[in-house]
């Protein structure tokens, strides 16, 4: 288990993290959701020993890492935000020039990068120079470097920036072949979909504070229980049947809140007792999108 426990960290005036504490569980996907500029990277570089904290400390397995850090570091492999690989080089030479950092030698480190690059869809242009791939094919090979040494936690820094839809599901099958090998991944987003679809447990960060942690579906239940539910009525003037106790009317459209998509039929049912006919239907369902924007007073957009 991972026990991040109340970092802090300024770089001069700007305070980047003020005190943020959870635990990461063996075999999970644990993910930080928050805007630019939250102190997600922060919290990588501070994981990743890059960086000390001010104050604060992490510890793994019960022990402090920044004292065990020869150890921790071959435990752990980190894929930052920004791309650190050779455009000069080839895929093959950069991942085996990480193995061989790792001290991976000979077949071993071969066979390893080899079936790293195949992981990640680039086997067929691994002897390519990087400076011929797409951008998210840069990113791919970026994802893979950092866990040439096989390590058992692993932080993923916005991994999936510029990279397309179906290529990023390949990604996501990967990281759940990792997780189902009891690896344990950190993963950082500002996607509230890629927080909805891969995340065990999502930890929404803002202006360096955790805001709230768990399953996205238990943050939704607690943060954002209701629906809202927009009715277009037609033929109504608003003026000479009342149906203000439904709801918020205006322009012909009654909003209301409900707790529940049982509510739905009695609101529909009761309108046409009052002869008022329903035209159109839009429902905004209870998400992670109105957590954030309850926890946060921001608006996340994808
Ligand atoms: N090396 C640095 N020197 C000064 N300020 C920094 C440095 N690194 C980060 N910051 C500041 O710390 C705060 C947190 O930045 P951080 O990079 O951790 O955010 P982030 O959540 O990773 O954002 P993004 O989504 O844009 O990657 C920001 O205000 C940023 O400007
Ligand atoms: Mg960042």
């Amino acid at each position: 288990m991972l026990e991040v426990k109340n970092l802090k960290k300024s770089y001069g005036d700007i305070k980047a993290l003020n005190g943020i504490s959870f635990l990461v569980e063996e075999g999970q996907v644990f993910g930080l959701l928050g805007p630019n500029g939250a102190g997600k990277t922060t919290t990588f570089n501070l994981i990743a020993t890059l960086l000390k904290p001010d104050t604060g400390n992490i510890l793994w397995e019960g022990k402090s890492i920044f004292e065990n850090k020869t150890a921790w570091r071959k435990s752990m492999g980190f894929v930052p935000q920004h791309l650190a690989v050779y455009k000069e080089l080839t895929a093959f030479e950069n991942i085996m020039l990480m193995a061989s950092l790792y001290g991976l030698k000979g077949k071993e480190a071969k066979e390893r990068c080899i079936y790293l690059l195949e992981k990640i869809g680039l086997k067929e242009r691994m002897n390519d120079k990087v400076n011929s791939f797409s951008g998210g094919m840069v990113r791919r090979l970026n994802l893979v470097m950092g866990l040439v040494h096989n390590p058992d936690i692993i932080l993923l820094d916005e991994p999936t920036a510029g990279i397309d839809v179906q290529t990023k599901h390949k990604i996501y099958e990967f990281i759940r072949e990792l997780t189902s090998k009891r690896k344990t991944v950190l993963y950082t987003t500002h996607l509230l979909k890629e927080a909805e679809e891969l995340f065990d447990t999502v930890a929404i960060i803002d202006e360096g504070e955790i805001k709230a942690i768990g399953k996205v579906e238990d943050l939704v239940s607690k943060h954002a229980p209701s629906i809202i539910l927009e009715l277009t009525l037609s033929d109504f003037d608003g003026k000479e049947i009342s149906i203000s106790d439904l709801g918020q009317v205006k322009d012909n459209v009654l909003k209301t809140e409900i707790d529940s998509r049982e509510k739905i039929a009695p609101v529909i049912e009761e309108l046409i007792s009052r002869g008022i006919e329903v035209k159109s239907i839009k429902i905004k369902g209870a998400s992670l999108e109105t957590v954030f924007l309850n926890l946060t007073g921001k608006e996340l957009r994808d």
